[in-house]
């Protein structure tokens, strides 16, 4: 692969990440891990790389003391003419530089994503402010890579308003990290924001219908690549049930659409080292440094003591994709004196308040801790036997990567990245990294728990293979990040 990359040309390549979220400054979901973890991964390749970024408020001060001023500048962004202010930040951290694009109109929220009506404006806003900072900074990438539909007129601007500017020589890859979240309004709105020439409106390229505009839309049809984060949602989204309403756009446009599985950082997520584990933890030691960690975590979130019990977690957004409608139907049945509960998740209040009404049903039985926080995640991650991810639909998924990085055996349903990345268990032959179940039921959802539950309690020693196994599992960058590395240079030619 290391001859490929230098036949290529990869190493030395000028890429910017450009998206809307990005860990530690601001994450509310794995787009925040993935533009954390693979600029670090290519960066490690060879390649220098830059991540453009908003200037959220609610950055931590921590970081936003460490920014220093760069320059700022004029741009006029609107149809009748406005121009706003770009003011570039930047920070350096272990070798990539991050450059905030601020302006207080648009980014002085206490949260990143504050409701379409404004953040329609908020991201054509940010994806101009985008490029007009490459070329004013002088920085011209060989690739642009942009994330998800708030990035998504990178590739249109580039291609129209940027073509014969100097960024106009980068090439494009836009990323789908989840299709269900378009940035859909109306024609009018988005001629507006955007300032684009109105021809483009009369094409399909943005159109929804007779009166409606789609910005995922427009970036996926001027995107030189699209990826998107496993082979199977590359698959799933060309199809009527999971594309949202762009499965035709995507099958006309798939010859350029390819699926690369994420990883996640091993550095962060390593049990040796986590400082936040009440007891870290190698291969060597797991099986009974995960018993210490769970009496710390049952203790921690008032659960009955007991390292017998099978303690099963949730970390999630709390919105439909994940499948807790599928967890709701069977709640009652899957807790039981042998089992034990975890949910750490924010999101929709019916999920939240059914969780809680569990907790107070189930007292000692089940934890739901509604709030978002890094530190119990770790927490669960080590301390939970298993982790439930019965996903409705699931783009790649970084909870059971992580999940099996500690040892935790998860139990998922077969659609997207957990389909491929979680090898089922094989009753035969033992092997298998994860209890897995087909179709979109609650039933199959319970037999998943149930035949998880046999082998915990009644071949412990096939499950103690398994966590060793999964613990051992290449859930790392270095491959993706290769595969990426190829796009890339490929597009360089
Ligand atoms: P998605 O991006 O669809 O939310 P992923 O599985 O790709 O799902 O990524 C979720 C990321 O967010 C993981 O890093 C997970 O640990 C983290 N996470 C989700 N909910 C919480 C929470 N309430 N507290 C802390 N971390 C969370
Ligand atoms: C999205 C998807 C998730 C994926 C993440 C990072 O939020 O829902 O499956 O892991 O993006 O790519």
């Amino acid at each position: 692969m290391a001859n490929d990359l230098e036949f290529v040309g990869a190493k030395g390549m000028k890429v910017a990440f450009i998206g809307s979220e990005c860990y530690p400054f601001i994450k509310t979901g794995g787009l925040g891990d993935v533009m954390y973890a693979l600029p670090r991964a290519l960066l490690r390749q060879g390649c220098e790389v830059r991540v453009i970024l908003p200037c959220y408020r609610c950055i931590p001060e921590k970081y936003r003391e460490r920014m220093t001023y760069v320059g700022s500048f004029g741009m006029n962004l609107t149809s009748d003419g406005r121009s706003f202010y770009v003011g570039i930040m930047e920070l350096e951290l272990d070798g990539v530089t991050y450059d905030f694009i601020d302006n207080r109109d648009f980014f002085d929220w206490g949260n990143p994503y504050t409701g379409l009506w404004e953040d329609i404006p908020k991201y054509c806003y940010f994806s101009k402010a985008s490029l007009a900072a490459l070329n004013f900074l002088e920085w011209i990438p060989d690739v642009i890579h942009c994330h998800d539909w708030q990035a998504a007129l990178v590739p249109v601007y580039l291609r129209t308003l940027f073509d014969v500017t100097p960024v106009g020589s980068a090439r494009s890859v836009l990323t789908i990290h989840n299709l269900r979240f378009q940035g859909i309004c109306s024609i009018e709105h988005l001629k507006y924001w955007t300032g684009l020439p109105d021809f483009l409106f009369n094409y399909p390229v943005f159109k929804v219908n007779d009166h409606e505009a789609n910005m995922f839309k427009g970036g996926l049809a001027y995107a030189d690549r699209i990826t998107t984060v496993s082979s199977t949602y590359a698959g799933e989204i060309q199809t009527d049930f999971y594309g949202e309403g762009l499965n035709s756009h995507l099958w006309y446009h798939r010859a350029k659409l390819i699926g690369i599985v994420n990883g996640i950082d091993i550095d962060i997520w390593n049990s040796r080292t986590d400082k936040l584990l009440p007891v870290p933890y190698g291969e060597e030691n797991v099986l009974k440094a995960k018993r210490e960690n769970k009496k710390a975590l049952q203790t921690r979130l008032g659960l009955t003591v007991d390292e017998n019990k099978l303690v099963i977690g949730l970390i999630s957004r709390l919105t439909d994709q994940k499948g807790l409608d599928l967890i709701d139907a069977v709640f009652t049945q899957m807790v039981d004196e042998n089992v034990q509960v975890v949910i750490l998740g924010t999101g929709d209040p019916r999920y939240e308040n059914a969780f809680r009404y569990y907790e107070n049903t189930f007292k000692g039985q089940v934890c739901a801790y509604i709030k978002y926080d890094e530190s119990l995640a770790h927490q669960i991650y080590a301390g939970s036997d298993a982790l439930l991810v019965p996903s409705l639909f699931e783009p790649c998924g970084l909870t059971q990567l992580i999940a099996m990085r500690y040892g935790t055996v998860p139990i998922v349903r077969e659609t997207g990245g957990l389909k491929d990345t979680v090898e089922p268990y094989n009753e035969y032959t033992g092997e298998g990294n994860g209890f897995t179940f087909d179709q979109y039921r609650a039933d199959l959802l319970l037999d998943a728990v149930r035949r998880a539950e046999r082998v915990y309690f009644e071949e412990r020693s096939r499950w103690d293979a398994i966590v060793t196994r999964d613990m051992e599992k290449d859930v790392s960058w270095e491959h993706s990040a290769d595969l990426y590395l190829k796009l890339y240079g490929e597009l360089k030619g």
